[in-house]
């Protein structure tokens, strides 16, 4: 045992606009072991507020849930809202590694959007640029962070990561507040890279649709290449059909759940109540998609689409994106790569879009 040994265990928290879940895996050899799972919706507006009330009864949800889950460890590691943090992919001329630091913190300037000493910075080579010109990517099977092998790169590529100051003491407060010891924060999308695409060459298009909005990335090769956030998520479908359809928001999340896109329901009245919504999420992925094109000059192929989030099980909704967009669009699986007790497994199924974060979460590497 090393004199800073690591902890042995810890939980992956997924702290949402809206609810708090947690996930507690048991590392050995072979596919990690499920040990705990659990999770429960926030008082209506307490992640939204700064008061000391509000982030109290955000504390006291997770030492619940924690408990309730009957979880072991007391160290976690927690995501951050990816439409808090800026995320930008940044090309630099190759350089070595350690002085690679001080060059992006240089060059920070120039992209992030809010003053340097309010963000605190980080970043993983994604990329390398061949002596061609030809982007590259990062290795198969390389960790982020780890470039290609073969001739030195011209050029590297750089996601740059800025989290303001804010909102990482906000989560580092409830998290100790809450008794337990938040061993790392890390952006969403990194989470749902590990737990719904993995290592693999092809690119990946990444839709989480919760509640308070949607995050779109597009992973390749194990790493993230681009996010974005909207607001267009469930909510935002629930209150559309409760508003068009005049009433209120239970009724209007069952119809949501139990019709979702079908034309044969209901005259046809959610799809048309939803559009404005669903309008603004083709286009913000729309979006993406030409972003990523851009950036991969043309030369690779998006033809999968894995879609998490618990409105990824409204009716209709993937035949909706893989018609659009001309991608297989399917359900993530995070418990694809877990084992777990046979008798859970309806129960895991059913939840799976919504834990997709809080399982990579629990995969990380410590
Ligand atoms: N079967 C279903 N059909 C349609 N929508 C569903 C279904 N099940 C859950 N939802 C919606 O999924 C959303 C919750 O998803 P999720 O648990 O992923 O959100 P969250 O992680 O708490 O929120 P966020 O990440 O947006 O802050 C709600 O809007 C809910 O209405
Ligand atoms: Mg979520």
């Amino acid at each position: 045992m090393g004199l800073f040994s690591k902890p042995e265990q810890f939980f992956g928290l997924d702290i949402s606009g809206t609810s708090v879940k947690v996930v507690e895996l048991k590392h050995g050899s072979g596919k990690p072991q499920l040990a705990a799972y659990g999770g429960m919706v926030l008082p209506a507006g307490s992640m939204q507020s700064d008061s000391e009330v509000d982030l109290q009864n955000v504390s006291n949800a997770i030492r619940q849930v924690v408990s309730k889950a009957k979880i072991q460890s007391t160290h976690c590691v927690a995501a951050l809202p990816g439409s808090g943090v800026f995320t930008s992919i940044i090309t630099l001329p190759n350089m070595p590694r350690n002085e690679l630091a001080d060059s992006i913190k240089w060059q920070a300037k120039q992209y992030v959007p809010s003053p340097l000493e309010e963000v605190i910075l980080d970043w993983h080579v994604v990329g390398e640029v061949a002596p061609s010109g030809a982007a590259v990517g990062a290795q198969p099977g390389a960790k982020p962070g780890e470039p290609g092998k073969g001739q030195p790169a011209k050029e590297i590529e750089v996601m740059l990561i800025a989290a303001p100051i804010a909102l990482v003491k906000k989560y580092m407060n409830i998290i100790n507040a809450s008794g337990f010891k938040p061993l790392a924060l890390e952006i969403e999308p990194l989470s749902l890279a590990r737990s719904v695409v993995g290592v693999r060459a092809e690119p990946v298009v990444v839709l989480d649709i919760g509640q308070a909005g949607s995050e779109i990335s597009i992973v390749e090769n194990g790493v993230i290449r681009l996010n974005r956030n909207t607001t267009a998520g469930g909510g935002a479908l629930t209150r559309a059909i409760s508003q068009s359809l005049g009433i209120d928001a239970n009724r209007a999340e069952q119809f949501k759940r139990d019709f979702g896109l079908r034309e044969d329901k209901l005259e046809g009245q959610i799809p048309k109540a939803v559009k404005p919504v669903l309008d603004t999420l083709v286009s913000e992925i729309r979006r993406s998609i030409e972003f990523y094109r851009d950036q991969r000059h043309g030369a690779v192929e998006l033809r999968e689409m894995v879609v998490v989030g618990g409105t990824a099980r409204m009716p209709e909704f993937l035949p909706l994106l893989s018609g659009t967009f001309g991608v297989e669009a399917k359900i993530g699986d995070p418990w694809a790569n877990v084992n777990y007790p046979a008798s859970l497994k309806d129960q895991l199924n059913e939840i799976a879009p919504s834990f997709a974060v809080t399982v990579g979460l629990s995969m990380r590497e410590i």
